[in-house]
C-alpha cells in the first residue's frame, strides 16, 4: 500500500470514529439490542470515504437524511463535504479533506475579467469575483477610514469604465488632483480639482436636457431611447465620481444640486458615486443618504460609523485591511476584498509626464485566441479552439465577453439558418494593440 493510500485509509478511520461518537452523542443509536454488527461499515473510494450505516442499529434513520444532521455533523468533521444517500441503504458519503476556505486575498484586478463595458470590479468574494454594473449600483456611498482604501477602489471602478468606453466620467479629486490628474487627457473623461459646482451645474442642465428627450421620444428609460440609435445618438451613461464629498460640501449649494441628482439622475443614465473618510451625519445628510441605494463600507472606527454608511453595524468589525468591506445591495449584504488597482489606476504618470495607457486590456493568452481570429478573419469557436489549442469551454466564455465588449458580432448564420460564426469588429484589432 502506498503512503497516500495509507494516509487515506488513516482518515476514513479518523471519519468513521468521529461520525460514530457524532451519533452516539445525537441519542441516534439504538442500545435496547446486542449486536455484534458494526454501526458502520467503512467503504474507501479514491477521493472519499463511504460510511454504509446499519439501519438495524440507528433510533431514526430519517433523522440523518435531514440537512440539520449534514450540517452538524460537517461542523464535527472540520468542514468535510458530506452527501447522504438514502437508496438501498444509507450512505454517508465523505470527502478525506475539509473544503478549502477561500480566502479574501488582495489580488491585483484583472481588466481582461470585466463582464461587460458598464461592469466595475467590487472585489474578491466568498464566491468568486463579484462586479456589478453601473446601472445595478445606480447611486452608490463609500465610506472608510482613512488609508483603508478608497480611493483605490476608485481607481479600480475608473480603469474598467475606462476599458469599457461606454460611460463618460467627471472626476472630483479632493486632493487637488494628486489622485485623478492622470486621467485628464483620457476621452469621455473630465477631471475637476477645484470647485466642483461649474461641472456640477453643467450635468445638472444636461439631465433635464435628458429628461426634455425621452419626453420628446416618449420613452420612459435610457434603455429604450437608445434603442436603435447609432453610435453618436445615444446618451452614454455619466459616472459621477467624488472622491472626498466633505470638501466638495465646502462649496454653497453643492450639496442641493447632489441632492438632485442623486434622487433623478439615474433615470437619465447619471451616477453619483460618493466616497468620504468622514462617515457622520453632517457629512452624508439624510437627504443625499435617502438615494444612494448601493452603501459599501470600508473598515471604520466604531459601530456609529457603520450605522451612517451602512444603515447597520458590521463595517466596524471586519478585519481592518485596506480594502476590505461590506457592499450592501439590494437586499444582500456581501463582505469582499477589493482588488488592487494596478496599471493605470496604480502607477503615477511616467517619465514622460503622460499619464501611461490603460495596461492589460487582453491578457497574454486572450491575445493569442485574438491573433488566430484576425488571421482567420473570423471567430467559428471551433476553429479557434483547434488554432490555439485551448479548451472549447474557454474560447466560448472569451466570444460571449467580447460580444458583450463590442470586439466581435453576434452569431451571423446563413440563408439555411446555419451558424457562421461571429465577425471580428476593428474593436478586436485596437484592443490587441493596446
Ligand atoms: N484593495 C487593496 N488591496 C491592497 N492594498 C490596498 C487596497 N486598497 C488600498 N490599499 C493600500 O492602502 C493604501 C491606502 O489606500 P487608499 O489611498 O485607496 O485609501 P483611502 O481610503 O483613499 O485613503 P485616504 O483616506 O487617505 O484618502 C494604498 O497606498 C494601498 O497601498
Ligand atoms: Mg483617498
Amino acid at each position: 500500500m502506498d503512503i497516500q493510500t495509507s494516509l487515506e485509509k488513516r482518515i476514513a478511520q479518523h471519519i468513521a470514529a468521529l461520525t460514530l461518537q457524532h451519533l452516539t452523542r445525537s441519542n441516534l443509536v439504538r442500545d435496547d439490542i446486542a449486536s455484534d454488527d458494526p454501526l458502520l461499515w467503512v467503504w474507501q473510494q479514491p477521493d472519499r470515504v463511504v460510511l454504509i450505516v446499519n439501519p438495524l442499529r440507528v433510533k431514526n434513520l430519517d433523522a440523518l437524511t435531514r440537512p440539520r444532521f449534514t450540517h452538524h455533523l460537517g461542523t464535527v468533521l472540520q468542514g468535510r463535504r458530506i452527501v447522504v444517500t438514502n437508496h438501498r441503504g444509507l450512505f454517508l458519503q465523505v470527502g478525506y479533506y475539509p473544503e478549502p476556505v477561500r480566502e479574501l486575498q488582495a489580488r491585483p484586478l484583472d481588466l481582461s475579467a470585466q463582464p461587460s463595458a458598464l461592469a466595475v470590479p467590487i472585489g474578491m468574494t466568498a464566491r468568486g469575483s463579484l462586479w456589478l454594473t453601473l446601472t445595478e449600483l445606480d447611486a452608490v456611498l463609500i465610506g472608510g477610514a482613512r488609508r483603508m482604501g478608497k480611493t483605490n477602489l476608485l481607481h479600480t471602478w475608473i480603469t474598467a469604465l475606462l476599458q469599457g468606453a461606454h460611460a463618460r466620467l467627471i472626476l472630483f479629486d479632493g486632493k487637488g488632483g494628486v489622485e485623478f490628474a492622470r486621467y485628464a487627457n483620457r476621452a469621455r473623461v473630465r477631471v475637476v480639482t477645484d470647485k466642483l459646482s461649474p461641472a456640477l451645474g453643467e450635468l445638472f442642465a444636461e439631465m433635464h436636457t435628458r429628461f426634455d428627450a425621452l419626453k420628446a421620444a416618449r420613452v420612459a428609460s435610457l434603455a429604450e431611447y437608445n434603442r436603435g440609435r447609432g453610435e453618436g445618438a445615444r446618451l452614454e451613461r455619466i459616472a459621477l465620481i467624488v472622491d472626498e464629498l466633505a470638501y466638495a460640501l465646502d462649496e454653497p449649494g453643492v450639496e442641493n444640486v447632489l441632492v438632485d441628482l442623486t434622487a433623478r439622475g439615474g433615470a437619465v443614465g447619471i451616477h453619483p458615486i460618493l466616497a468620504t473618510q468622514r462617515p457622520s451625519s453632517d457629512v452624508i445628510t439624510p437627504r443625499l443618504k435617502g438615494n444612494l441605494v448601493t452603501r459599501i463600507a470600508l473598515p471604520v472606527p466604531d459601530r456609529a460609523s457603520s450605522m451612517v454608511v451602512l444603515d447597520r453595524a458590521g463595517a466596524e468589525s471586519i478585519a481592518k485591511t485596506p480594502g476590505r468591506l461590506l457592499i450592501s445591495h439590494g437586499a444582500r449584504i456581501v463582505e469582499a476584498q477589493a482588488f488592487f488597482a494596478s496599471g493605470e489606476g496604480r502607477a503615477a504618470n511616467d517619465a514622460s509626464g503622460q499619464p501611461s495607457a490603460v495596461s492589460g486590456r487582453l491578457s497574454e493568452r486572450e491575445a493569442c485566441v485574438a491573433r488566430a481570429a484576425i488571421e482567420r478573419g473570423r471567430f467559428v469557436i471551433r476553429e479557434i479552439a483547434e488554432a490555439t489549442g485551448e479548451r472549447l469551454e474557454y474560447v466560448n466564455d472569451l466570444a460571449k465577453k467580447w460580444q458583450l465588449l463590442g470586439y466581435l458580432t453576434e452569431v451571423k448564420r446563413n440563408a439555411q439558418g446555419h451558424k457562421l460564426g461571429r465577425d471580428i469588429t476593428p474593436a478586436l484589432a485596437s484592443a490587441l494593440r493596446n
